[in-house]
């Protein structure tokens, strides 16, 4: 049985979980935090230590002005939980580029990797203002060069992604772990991000958990070699 460490969610749809009920696109992204939280609890209990979730891209600047400015709104609200997060012994970490975001994201942002640095529960690593490209480019700019020295240069030493869930219903990864993905299994469902599950999230543990991952070998007696 395959052992879940690494989930990384791309976290889609809360724009469309909105429309349909007559609400703002930013009142979808709100409702997108709320189930972050239910996700990390999900986790928990699910037995699973690392958490990816993918909230902003760096390709979502391209959105109208007021809908980027609500997301910067909630994202300084979240970074502001640092207290919550360290009761809940959640180490959280922000993977990013520092483009387009204001000093005080920044000192938040900073503020809140320190005060849970120490938290030996649940890794959060919330992609925000990310882009997988440009994680592989500042890597090489700080001369990585190797498979190794990129790897170790990425934005935070973490265990590759074992599975990349998609909501929202599109089969793409949209600039999401573009170094890490190399061999996480995908699983896309239709299911807008606001409206997921534990028995959705379970489900898909389970079907992970039976997949063959034979990474590049072949399966002899139940071994891969
Ligand atoms: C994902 O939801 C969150 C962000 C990209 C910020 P979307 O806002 O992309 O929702 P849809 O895909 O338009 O429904
Ligand atoms: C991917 O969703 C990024 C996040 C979930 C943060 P998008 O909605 O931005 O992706 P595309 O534009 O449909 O590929
Ligand atoms: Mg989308």
């Amino acid at each position: 049985m395959n052992q879940l460490t690494h989930l990384a969610v791309i976290a889609d749809g809360n724009g469309r979980w909105a429309e349909k009920r007559g609400l703002t696109r930013s009142e979808g992204h709100e409702h997108g935090l709320h189930k972050i939280d239910d996700l990390l609890h999900w986790c928990v209990d699910l037995g699973i230590p690392f958490l990816s979730v993918y909230v902003f891209s760096t390709e979502n600047w391209n959105r109208p002005k007021e809908e980027v400015d609500a997301l910067g709104e909630l994202a300084d609200k979240y970074f502001d939980r640092h207290r919550e997060f360290k009761e809940s012994n959640v180490r959280v970490l922000i993977s990013g580029c520092a483009d387009n975001l204001k000093q005080t994201s920044l000192d938040k942002i900073a503020h809140l990797q320190e005060e849970t640095k120490d938290c030996t529960g649940l890794t959060l690593n919330l992609c925000a203002n990310y882009g997988g490209r440009r994680e592989i480019v500042d890597a090489i700019a700080k001369g990585a060069r190797t498979e190794e020295e990129i790897t170790a240069a990425l934005y935070h030493r973490l265990p590759p992604p074992d599975l990349i869930l998609r909501t929202g219903g599109h089969q793409r990864l949209s600039n999401f772990l573009l170094w890490q993905s190399a061999y996480a299994e995908l699983h896309f469902t239709h299911t807008l991000f606001p409206d997921l599950s534990f028995g959705e999230v379970k489900h898909i543990k389970s079907a992970f958990e039976r997949e063959t991952r034979k990474f590049g070998g072949v399966i002899i007696d139940k071994r891969t070699v």
